[in-house]
């Protein structure tokens, strides 16, 4: 497996790991009402992604397995904030999200950006506190109407 950066020949297979990613991973945010999980989805289409790496502010990546099939995908912008970060339900602990959010971090890093943040789901919290991100006090936001957690990390 290795991550590089994304291609607008890969939105379909990007939309595809996403929607797959909220729809079967993140329960415990969604907790399965179809407003949110609808919400949630609506802006993961090929053509958003297209859109998206089209953008000269943000940076797409994906995870892509030996075979050519992409198993994640990631993104952060010139804010220093990490977009996304989900992996496919069948590559599920299989060190992909680590090795995303490890490259996400050094391209950050390489890019100037001394502070990340991101908006955790439930779903991925330990995840991140267990990769050195930390979670503001009583810091919480609200996303497609899921409560996320705002995490920072140092970056120097
Ligand atoms: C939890 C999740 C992020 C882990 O990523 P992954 O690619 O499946 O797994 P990785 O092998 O890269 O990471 C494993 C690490 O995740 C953590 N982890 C393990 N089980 C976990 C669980 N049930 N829930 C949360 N974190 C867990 C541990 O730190 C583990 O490290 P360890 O194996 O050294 O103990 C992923 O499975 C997931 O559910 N993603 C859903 C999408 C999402 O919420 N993305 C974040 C958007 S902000």
């Amino acid at each position: 497996m290795r991550v590089r950066e994304a291609r607008p020949e890969d939105a379909e297979a990007m939309s595809a790991v996403l929607v797959a990613s909220i729809t079967e991973l993140c329960c415990d945010d969604h907790g399965g009402r179809p407003e949110a999980l609808a919400e949630w989805t609506a802006d993961k289409t090929p053509e958003d992604m297209r859109r998206w790496l089209a953008k000269a502010s943000d940076r797409l990546f994906v995870a892509e397995e030996g075979d050519g099939e992409i198993v994640g995908v990631g993104g952060f912008n010139a804010g220093g904030e990490v977009t996304l970060n989900y992996v496919a339900p069948s590559a599920r602990f299989r060190g992909v999200s680590r090795a995303m959010l490890a490259t996400l971090e050094d391209r950050m890093r390489a890019s100037g950006i001394t502070e990340a943040r991101l908006d955790s789901t439930t779903t991925a919290r330990r995840f991140y506190l267990e990769s050195g991100w930390r979670e503001g006090e009583g810091a919480s936001a609200r996303f497609c109407n899921v409560r996320c957690r705002t995490m920072t990390k140092r970056l120097d």
